[in-house]
């Protein structure tokens, strides 16, 4: 990796990449593209920022050409919610973005990232320590793309020899940028609601379980895949990763430890709660641990006391 894309920039996981692979590898060396106009100026003041719609296939050709890039971690996604309310918009975004994304990575020999997710299993996957390979039957139009995304990252490295790498990320909390349109979303707006308010409302039952992860190990785990030995990699996509797994009952009760005043309420929302109830509670993550030394640094204690003590900053 010298000269590396980030599309997605601007989102949830962008926004902390971006500036750490900015860290490790020189500003100039990392361009940030994103949908949005007027990004933040931390963004654009640290080093190249692109305007880029990634259904727009040309553009991102340009863009792969002039900065001579060799590696594209491909962010730019529409979440599991928001993807549900304009399916047509998620295919384009998520699935053709995708494959624009390849076919770009294909003609100028680029390495890839594609970060799948918990939300590419389904009712029909075992629930708890769900198996690196295992039945993938999802029944929302986002699982429908991280599936169809695994599968071609597959076929992409087994038909041109590309180097496609990728993680199955379990729900991501992090305090810099919101996620917006997710299905564990509730994870992170509770942190702000009980700062300001000591109070939330929470969209999914109190014992819905699923696995999350704290950004800073999301960060270090694309980064870890991306530089692993590409010998050790058997599955190489769609790796299982996770941290922790908890339900809002058990993240609230950790929260209160430190805001011992917080309260929780619940007002179900059908939707977000009939896909959180399709995907699995725990992941089994032991083939990213034997074969690239996944750990995470964080659990469920450490994270909230880390998350309470920068919100409150
Ligand atoms: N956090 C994502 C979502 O809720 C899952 O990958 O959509």
């Amino acid at each position: 990796m010298k000269t590396i894309l980030v599309t997605g920039a601007t989102g949830q996981i962008g926004s902390e990449l971006t500036p750490a692979l900015r860290q490790r590898y020189g500003n100039d060396s990392i361009i940030a593209a994103g949908h949005r106009k007027q990004p933040d100026a931390d963004l654009t003041n640290a080093g190249p920022y692109c305007r880029l719609n990634i259904e727009d296939i040309a553009a991102l050709a340009r863009i792969v050409e002039n900065y001579r890039i060799d590696t594209i971690i491909h962010l730019a996604s529409l979440l599991s919610a928001v993807a549900e309310t304009d399916p047509q918009r998620a295919w384009s975004v998520n699935i053709d973005g995708l494959f624009n994304v390849l076919e770009i990575a294909r003609q100028n020999a680029c390495s890839v990232f594609f970060p799948s997710s918990i939300g590419a299993f389904g009712p029909n996957t075992p629930t708890f320590d769900t198996p690196q390979d295992t039945i993938q039957r999802p029944n929302t139009l986002y699982g429908i793309g991280k599936v169809t995304g695994e599968l071609l990252c597959d076929y992409y490295h087994k038909r041109y020899n590309l180097d496609t790498r990728g993680l199955r990320f379990p729900g991501l909390i992090s305090y810099k940028t919101p996620p917006g349109g997710g299905t564990t979303d509730y994870a992170v707006e509770i942190f702000n609601a009980a700062v300001r308010w000591q109070h939330y409302t929470c969209y999914l039952k109190p014992d819905t379980q699923l696995d999350m992860m704290y950004m800073p190990d999301a960060i270090d785990a694309i980064w870890q895949l991306m530089t692993a030995d590409p010998k050790r990699l058997i599955h190489r996509n769609a790796y299982n990763v996770t941290a922790m797994s908890f339900t809002p009952e058990q993240l609230a009760a950790e929260i209160r430890r430190h805001i011992p005043d917080f309260k929780m309420s619940y007002k179900i929302d059908p939707l977000r709660q009939v896909i959180a109830d399709s995907w699995p509670r725990h992941m089994d993550d032991s083939a990213a641990r034997q074969e690239w030394g996944w750990q995470a640094r964080y659990d469920l204690a450490t994270m909230v006391k880390d998350m309470l003590e920068h919100i409150t900053e």
